[in-house]
């Protein structure tokens, strides 16, 4: 008989899930106050995910300088880390687990989110001429999805002290009471913009060669897992990936299969890969899937359009061990009961992905057939 089902649980470090399905992180911009701190609002909304596998918080900013997006929770002061305890107390007093997602977004920034309206930092002043960023506006409070302000380089010492802020917030996220960290390596975010040739032009340690370009993720992940355990410490890729500004990796086999590789010498305890396209990875033959998986032998984390069907496919296929998925999630607290029993998923409204409030956030129901 096959073990390996959406429903059979997974030892994953010294934790027991239940099943294979993981909550993808997702942004929500519901910590609408000064500290950025999560709300009683958001400690709800976790909740009544919990019979996720596990759950993956929203990206969640390692400093000041690292935050994107205007009202994202952060886990760098203690405001934050008092928010993020009532949250992750509701998750497992509801019987769940929840790891914090890392975050720092580089280039993808905006100047107003910070008092002294620092501009975003990067690799290279290379701006994200396509981004798109949530700044704050500070006389309204309002926010609003506005381009993407020209970055500074960073130095090689400041480089240093983002490694150092990302192990700092995985040591706050262990006092807020997670689980464990997701490291977000993805997305065109300050790892990813690290990782790319197209626009890390660097003359230091971390650009040029493929190994220095994977330096700070590696860096990093050696920093959280030296903070930390490996047993507690994950890591998100999007290979191939185009959002926010990023061109596809010229060279993905031998990019993702040094990092992977790497990644493996520190045991992280999963690896988390996201398919901005949706295609390559439902494809069990697919070469750069198969490699990663070859090089990367601790659990590996699929995600990008997945239901039920193709979860389970995923699985028997041996292309993965554990599922994520986001946009289902949003719509249908009881996501995991839904697909359990083959009922109806109900749709999500975009809308109110990043809108603030109740609404799209707390008033999704759950199955009433
Ligand atoms: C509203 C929203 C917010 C997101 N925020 C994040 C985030 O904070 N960190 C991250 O790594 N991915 C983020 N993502 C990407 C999701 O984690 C996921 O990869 C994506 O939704 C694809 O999975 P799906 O097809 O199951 O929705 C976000 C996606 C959505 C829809």
């Amino acid at each position: 008989m096959r073990t390996d089902t959406l429903f059979s649980s997974y030892a994953l470090g010294a934790l027991t899930l239940p099943n294979r399905i993981a909550m993808a992180p997702m942004t929500r911009c519901r910590a609408v106050n000064p500290a950025c701190a999560p709300t009683p609002m958001m400690v709800e909304y976790y909740g009544l995910r919990a019979d996720a596998g596990l759950i993956i918080s929203e990206g969640a900013p390692v400093s000041l300088q690292a935050r994107g997006y205007a009202f994202t929770p952060g886990l760098y002061n203690a405001e934050q880390i008092a928010g993020w305890r009532a949250v992750t107390d509701g998750v497992h007093r509801q019987g769940g687990r929840i790891f914090a997602q890392l975050w720092h977004c580089g280039r993808i920034s905006h100047g107003s989110l910070r008092k002294d309206g620092a501009p975003p930092v990067g690799p290279s002043a290379i701006i994200a001429a396509n981004g798109m960023t949530m700044a704050l506006d500070r006389a309204t409070g309002q926010a609003a999805f506005v381009p993407c302000e020209a970055p500074r380089a960073l130095s090689t010492a400041e480089v240093k002290g983002v490694v150092d802020e990302f192990a700092q917030a995985a040591k706050n996220a262990i006092d807020a009471g997670f689980d464990g960290v997701e490291i977000h390596g993805a997305n065109g975010y300050l790892l990813d913009q690290f990782l790319s040739s197209y626009l890390n032009d660097r003359r230091d340690e971390y650009g040029g060669t493929l190994e220095n370009r994977c330096r700070l993720h590696l860096d990093v992940a050696r920093a959280v897992t030296a903070a930390i355990g490996a047993g507690r410490t994950g890591i998100r890729l999007s290979p191939l990936g185009q959002a926010s500004d990023m061109q596809p990796d010229p060279e993905p086999m031998a990019t993702y299969g040094y990092l992977a590789e790497e990644l493996q010498k520190l045991r992280l305890v999963y690896l988390h890969l996201y398919d901005q396209s949706t295609s390559w990875i439902h494809d069990p033959t697919n070469a750069l899937l198969r490699l990663i998986r070859a090089k990367f032998t601790n659990a590996l984390m699929l995600c990008g359009g997945f239901d039920g069907a193709k979860a389970e496919a995923a699985l028997a296929a041996g292309s993965g061990d554990l599922i994520a998925i986001g946009k289902p999630f949003i719509s249908n607290p009881d996501l995991v009961s839904r697909l359990r029993r083959g009922v109806d998923i109900a749709a999500w409204d975009n809308k109110t992905f990043y809108a603030g409030g109740h609404s799209g956030y707390l008033d999704y129901p759950a199955f009433s057939g």
